[in-house]
C-alpha cells in the first residue's frame, strides 16, 4: 500500500485503511465489526439496539477475534443503557466512541482519561462546532444523502464547511461506497471515510436475505427519501408500503399505528405497562400535537426489527442512503475494503501521471495540501 491513504485516520485508530464502517441499527454487529476490522477498516457497534444483557458479550467477541479493542461503540444519550455504554466502552479501553446528541463534558473528560476517542457523528456545521467545544477528538460529518436520521446539507458542501471551521481530523460520510468518493474526500481535506449503507449491503450484514433484496432493487436514488413520518425528524429510507400507509394516514390514523408497534415492542422487550405509560403521558405534556411522533419514537426498535430482524421489508422501515441505487451487488467487507482502497490510488496515481509527475514511494499524501 501506498502512503495515499494514511491519514490522521489511520494513525489515531490504527487501522490500514481510511475507511470507517459505522454503526447502524440491528447491522453493525460483532461480526460486521470483525469482518471489518480484519479487512483494516474500523468498525463501531450499534450500541443503540445491541440488547443490554448482550453487549459487554458483542464487545468481548470482537476483542477476542480481532486481538485488541481497536473499534467503537455507537450509543445515543437518550437510550435507557446509555450509562452501560459509557462504562463499557471505558471499560474495555475501546478505541472511540460515536454517537449523536452527545454526551456532557464530564463524560466526554471520563472517555478522555481512558483515552477513548470521542467522534460524534453530525449533520450542521453549527453542531460541528458546537461539538468540537465539547470535546470531540475528530468529527464525522454526514450529508444529507446519508442514510438513517440525516440533516439537509449535502457531504459536498458540509464537508468544506466543517473543515473551514474545525482543528480536528474530519471524516466525510453520506453517500460514499467508491474509491473515487475517498479520493475525493481525502483531496478535499478529510482523513477518511465512514459508510453505512456499502456495510449493510455486505455479505457479512446480518440483515435477512429478503430485506437485502429489496435494498438490491433500489436503483434510482429518488427512492431512498427522507420522510419525518416516523419521529418528526428527518429520516432518509427506502420507500416502501407501510412509509406511504404512515405518510397518508391523518393524526389519528398514526397514532393507532404508533400504538400498534409500541404494543408490540412491549412483548417484545417486557416493557412494564407503567413504563408504556409514562412515554404517553410524557409526550402528552410535552406536546400533545406530537404524540403519534413521540410514542413512534419510542418504539423505533420494533419498526426497525420488522424488516431489518424479522425479514419483512414492507412492514417496517428501511433506513438507507441513496447511495443504495449506486450498489449493485452483495460483497465481502474485504473485497469492498480492499476495492475502495485500490480504486482511491488509482485515482491519485491517474491525477499524478496527467501532470506528468510520479509520487515518490511511500509519500504519505498531507491532509489539507492541494495535490
Ligand atoms: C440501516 C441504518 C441504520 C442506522 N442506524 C444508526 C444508528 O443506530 N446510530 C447512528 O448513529 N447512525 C445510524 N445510521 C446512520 C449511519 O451510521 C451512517 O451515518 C450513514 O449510513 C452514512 O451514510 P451512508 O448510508 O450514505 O453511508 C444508520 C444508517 C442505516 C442505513
Amino acid at each position: 500500500m501506498s502512503g495515499w491513504l494514511q491519514t490522521p485516520l489511520t494513525e489515531a485508530l490504527g487501522c490500514r485503511y481510511p475507511i470507517v464502517q459505522t454503526a447502524m441499527g440491528w447491522v453493525a454487529d460483532a461480526n460486521l465489526v470483525i469482518a471489518t476490522t480484519r479487512a483494516g477498516g474500523f468498525g463501531f457497534l450499534a450500541g443503540a439496539t445491541i440488547p443490554a444483557h448482550e453487549l459487554e458479550g458483542e464487545i468481548r467477541q470482537v476483542i477476542d477475534a480481532t486481538g485488541g479493542s481497536n473499534f467503537g461503540l455507537n450509543f445515543h444519550m437518550f437510550q435507557d443503557n446509555a450509562a452501560q455504554c459509557v462504562d463499557l466502552a471505558i471499560a474495555y479501553r475501546l478505541r472511540a466512541v460515536s454517537y449523536g446528541r452527545g454526551p456532557d463534558k464530564q463524560t466526554i473528560a471520563r472517555f478522555k482519561a481512558a483515552q477513548v476517542l470521542c467522534i460524534p457523528t453530525v449533520g450542521a456545521l453549527k453542531h460541528a462546532i458546537k461539538a468540537v467545544e465539547l470535546g470531540a477528538d475528530m468529527i464525522t460529518i454526514q450529508g444529507g444523502e446519508g442514510g438513517g436520521h440525516t440533516g439537509g446539507v449535502p457531504s459536498s458542501i458540509l464537508l468544506p464547511q466543517v473543515l473551514d471551521a474545525v482543528t480536528v481530523p474530519v471524516i466525510a460520510a453520506g453517500g460514499f461506497a467508491t474509491g473515487r468518493g475517498l479520493a475525493s474526500a481525502l483531496a478535499a481535506g478529510a482523513a477518511g471515510i465512514a459508510m453505512g449503507t456499502r456495510f449493510l449491503m455486505t455479505r457479512e450484514s446480518p440483515t435477512p436475505k429478503a430485506t437485502l433484496e429489496r435494498y438490491l432493487k433500489v436503483n434510482d436514488p429518488q427512492q431512498v427519501r427522507v420522510t419525518t413520518a416516523v419521529d418528526g425528524m428527518r429520516h432518509r429510507m427506502i420507500e416502501n408500503r407501510f412509509i406511504n400507509h404512515l405518510e397518508q394516514a391523518g393524526p389519528f390514523g398514526r397514532l393507532r399505528i404508533a400504538l400498534g408497534s409500541a404494543w408490540q415492542w412491549k412483548q417484545h422487550t417486557g416493557m412494564s405497562l407503567g413504563h408504556m405509560a409514562g412515554v404517553f403521558l410524557r409526550a402528552l405534556r410535552e406536546d400533545p400535537s406530537a404524540l403519534s411522533q413521540v410514542v413512534m419514537a419510542a418504539n423505533q426498535p420494533v419498526l426497525l426489527q420488522r424488516s431489518m430482524v424479522d425479514g419483512q421489508p414492507d412492514d417496517g422501515i428501511l433506513p438507507s442512503g441513496q447511495v443504495a441505487a449506486a450498489i449493485g451487488e452483495l460483497l465481502s467487507c474485504q473485497e469492498v475494503i480492499e476495492g475502495i482502497a485500490r480504486e482511491a490510488e488509482q485515482c491519485f496515481d491517474s491525477l499524478l501521471a496527467r501532470q506528468g509527475s510520479q509520487r515518490p514511494a511511500n509519500q504519505p499524501i498531507s491532509i489539507g495540501e492541494p495535490l
